[in-house]
């Protein structure tokens, strides 16, 4: 086998898959790659499914991106990661700058998320319910949802995930929880926390946004470590971008670090599967994000196979 899905399954992961967006679709050399389920197990909407996308209005709820997404998956046998329920980014100012009570808020995030969650019933792996709740500090984000109702949107938001699609596993996502960190600190103890207070939660999404030579270490150990709270762990958002131009020194670095993240992975039994934001440099989220900085994904603009195709293959 050579395609990375194949690989991961044949070495007991559940899926290699990629992160992908609605404009992109209309590129039939680029949908042809992403739905060989050889190649991509498991992909996840880069955007329509997030709150903006989703209920850009309050009670208004619009699924035409997010159907599209999820119709790719089905049609091609791909698993479908479902990316967010409640999230500070991306959010309509209707929520963000609404001045809800307590209450009313409560009854936002359940509204939100059991409508959104409940529309995909049966068809999602996974749900990232909580994303990005950590300050790099270990604090919590000061957004609308914990200015309003402390840590306990985060059980509120779970809780309605659970009976909208019960089968689906939960997670919070979240970035630079992927070595020992302060926030990685604060994202073990609020599992242990959930889990005490036997709050639905299956796993925790480690994003993976890195920069190449600069990977934190003991990744692996890391992952075993919330692994051992009693949740399962994925790579959710892998990419590994370098300041351009790109040279072969640091094509050949990024292809080492790809095999770094991938091996951490396939190491730990828990550690279900990786997914790239996105599998070619032509539609990275990178340059427009981090300012002189990009090729960060395992296929080039013109969807050829870079070296760091050949890391992750070597880190199975
Ligand atoms: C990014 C998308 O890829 C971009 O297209 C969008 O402009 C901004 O969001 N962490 C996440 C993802 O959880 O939702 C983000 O996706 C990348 C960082």
């Amino acid at each position: 086998a050579t395609g990375l899905n194949a690989i991961a399954k044949s070495k007991g992961k559940l899926y290699f898959g990629s992160a992908t967006d609605n404009p992109e679709l209309t590129d039939t050399a680029y949908v042809k790659i992403l739905s060989d389920n050889t190649m991509f197990g498991q992909i996840t909407p880069g955007n329509s499914m997030k709150w903006d996308a989703t209920e850009p209005a309050r009670g208004q709820f619009s699924w035409t991106g997010a159907d599209q997404i999820a119709n790719l998956a089905k049609g091609n046998g791909q698993l479908l990661r479902g990316h967010n329920c409640v999230w500070y980014s991306q959010l309509p100012s209707w929520v963000s700058s609404g001045n809800f009570d307590s209450a009313t808020l409560t009854s936002i995030i359940q509204t939100h998320c059991s409508t959104l969650v409940g529309r995909y019933k049966g068809e999602v792996y996974s749900w990232d319910v909580v994303n990005e709740p950590f300050n790099d500090d270990g604090t919590w984000r000061t957004d609308v949802f914990y200015n309003t109702l402390g840590t306990n949107y985060v059980n509120i938001a779970l809780q309605a995930a659970r009976t909208a699609d019960p089968a689906a596993k939960l997670y919070i996502n979240d970035y630079n929880i992927e070595g020992p960190s302060a926030k990685t600190t604060s994202m073990m103890n609020l599992v242990k926390s959930l889990k005490a207070a036997n709050v639905p939660l299956d796993g925790i999404g480690l994003q993976g946004h890195f920069i190449v030579g600069e990977l934190p270490q003991g990744i692996e150990d890391n992952l075993r470590a919330f692994t051992a709270l009693g949740v399962e762990v994925a790579i959710t958002e892998l990419d590994i971008r370098m300041t351009l131009p790109s040279t072969a020194a640091l094509l050949a670095q990024q292809s080492k670090d790809y095999q770094t993240v991938i091996s951490a992975c396939q190491a730990v039994e828990g550690c279900v599967g990786v997914t790239i934001w996105d599998y070619t440099d032509k539609y990275s989220w990178v340059p427009q994000t981090f300012s002189g900085q990009g090729a960060a994904c395992p296929w080039d603009q013109n969807l050829v196979e870079k070296p760091a195709f050949q890391g992750i293959v070597n880190g199975f």
